[in-house]
C-alpha cells in the first residue's frame, strides 16, 4: 500500500490585524514590517477561540472533501506548539471529540513549523506498515496565545489558523507520496523557544514570570541558518529522488518570512509561479502554515490531481524537513 495525498481544508478566524494596528502597540512601521519579513496582516483568534476549534473547522473541510466518511478515519495526529492545554489532553483527542470521531488513536506532535511535515510523514508510516488506511492530520496554532506583544522582534511575525488533510491507503502509485525528509538538531534549542513552564524552568523565574512563556526568538541567527538548511535539504530530497525544479508544479514553504522564501526559491532556480506565497496576509502560523498554503492553491482552483508539490519546513528545535507530494485529491 502507498500513502495519498488525499483532502485539503483550512481554517482563519476572522479578525485581522495590521501593521497599522501594530504600530500604535510597538515602535515598529509598516515599511519596516512589508521589507524585513513581506507580512501585511495576520489573523487573531478571538478569546474563545481555542486550537482545536480552528482544527475541527480545517478538519471537516478536508473530511467532506476527501469524499470518505468520518468513521473511516483510523488515526488523528496534530502537530502545534500552542495545543489547548499544555500538559494533557492532547489537542488531537480534543479534535476527535468535537468531530465525533471515537476509539481512535489520537495524538499530538511538537516540532513547531516543521509539524506538518512530521504529521505528514507519521501518516505515511503508519499506512505504508498496513497500520492504518486513513489518517486525519492537521496543523493548527493560535500563536497569539504563545506571543508577547510588546516584543517587536516577534510580535509582528506570528498569526493564527489550522490547516487539515486526509492521507489515505492507496494502490496506485501514482499517487503515491514520493518521499519525505525530517530531521532536528537539538543545539539549537534557543534559537527559538518558549522558556518558562516545562520541567526546564517550572517556577518561571529564568524570563521573569508569564513573560517567559512566550516565544523568544534568535531572529537573525535563525535566518541564516533556515537559509542554508532548507536550501540543502529540499536539494537533497530533489536529488535522491532524480526530481528537478521543472517537475515541481508548487512549491509550498513554510511561511515564515518572504526573504528566506525568496533565498531558497532562488538557489532551487524555482520560477515565481510555481511559489506559493501567503505570508502576506496570513504571517507565520507555525505548523499551520503549509497546509493553509496548499489550501490557498486548492481553493482558487490551481491545484491538480496529480501536481507535484514540493513542501519544505523550518523551526523551532530547531527542526526542518521537506516533502514531494502528488496530490491526489479532486
Ligand atoms: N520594527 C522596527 N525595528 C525592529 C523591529 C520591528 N518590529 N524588530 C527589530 N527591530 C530592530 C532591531 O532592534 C535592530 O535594531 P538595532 O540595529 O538598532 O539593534 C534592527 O531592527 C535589526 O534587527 P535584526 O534582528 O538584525 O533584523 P533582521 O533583518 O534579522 O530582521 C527578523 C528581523 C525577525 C524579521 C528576521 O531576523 C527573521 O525573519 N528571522 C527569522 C525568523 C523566523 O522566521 N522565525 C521562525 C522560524 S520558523
Amino acid at each position: 500500500m502507498y500513502a495519498s495525498f488525499r483532502s485539503i481544508g483550512a481554517y482563519v478566524p476572522e479578525n485581522v490585524l495590521t501593521n497599522a494596528d501594530l504600530e500604535k502597540m510597538v515602535d515598529t512601521s509598516d515599511e519596516w514590517i512589508v521589507q524585513r519579513t513581506g507580512i501585511h496582516e495576520r489573523r487573531i483568534a478571538s478569546d474563545e477561540e481555542t486550537t482545536s476549534d480552528m482544527a475541527v473547522k480545517a478538519a471537516k473541510l478536508a473530511i467532506e472533501r476527501s469524499g470518505i466518511s468520518k468513521e473511516e478515519i483510523d488515526l488523528i495526529v496534530c502537530a502545534t506548539i500552542s495545543p489547548d492545554y499544555f500538559n494533557m489532553p492532547s489537542t488531537a483527542a480534543i479534535i476527535g471529540d468535537k468531530l465525533d470521531i471515537r476509539n481512535v488513536a489520537a495524538f499530538d506532535i511538537s516540532a513547531a513549523c516543521t509539524g506538518f511535515i512530521y504529521v505528514l510523514n507519521i501518516a505515511k508510516a503508519f499506512i505504508e506498515s498496513g497500520m492504518k488506511k486513513n489518517v486525519l492530520i492537521i496543523g493548527a496554532e493560535k500563536m497569539s496565545a504563545i506571543t508577547d506583544f510588546t516584543d517587536r522582534t516577534t510580535c509582528i511575525l506570528f498569526g493564527d489558523g489550522a490547516g487539515a488533510a486526509i492521507i489515505s491507503a492507496t494502490d496506485k502509485k501514482e499517487d503515491a507520496i514520493i518521499d519525505v525528509h525530517m530531521s532536528a538538531d537539538g543545539g539549537y534549542a534557543d534559537f527559538l523557544m518558549t522558556p518558562n513552564g516545562g520541567t526546564g524552568n517550572p517556577h518561571m523565574s529564568e524570563v521573569g514570570g508569564e513573560a517567559g512563556c512566550f516565544i523568544k526568538m534568535r531572529g537573525n541567527e535563525t535566518f541564516k541558518l533556515a537559509v542554508r538548511t532548507l536550501t540543502s535539504d529540499v536539494e537533497k530530497i530533489l536529488k535522491k529522488n532524480n526530481i528537478t525544479s521543472e517537475d515541481i508544479k508548487f512549491f509550498v514553504p513554510h511561511q515564515a518570512n518572504y526573504r528566506i522564501i525568496h533565498a531558497v526559491g532562488k538557489a532551487l532556480d524555482m520560477n515565481n509561479d510555481k511559489v506559493v506565497l501567503t505570508v502576506g496576509k496570513y504571517g507565520n502560523t507555525s505548523g499551520a502554515s503549509i497546509p493553509m498554503a496548499i489550501n490557498d492553491i486548492y481553493e482558487s482552483g490551481r491545484l491538480k490531481h496529480g501536481d507535484i508539490m514540493l513542501l519544505d519546513a523550518f523551526g523551532g528545535g530547531l527542526t526542518w524537513g521537506s516533502a514531494l507530494v502528488p496530490f491526489a485529491g479532486k
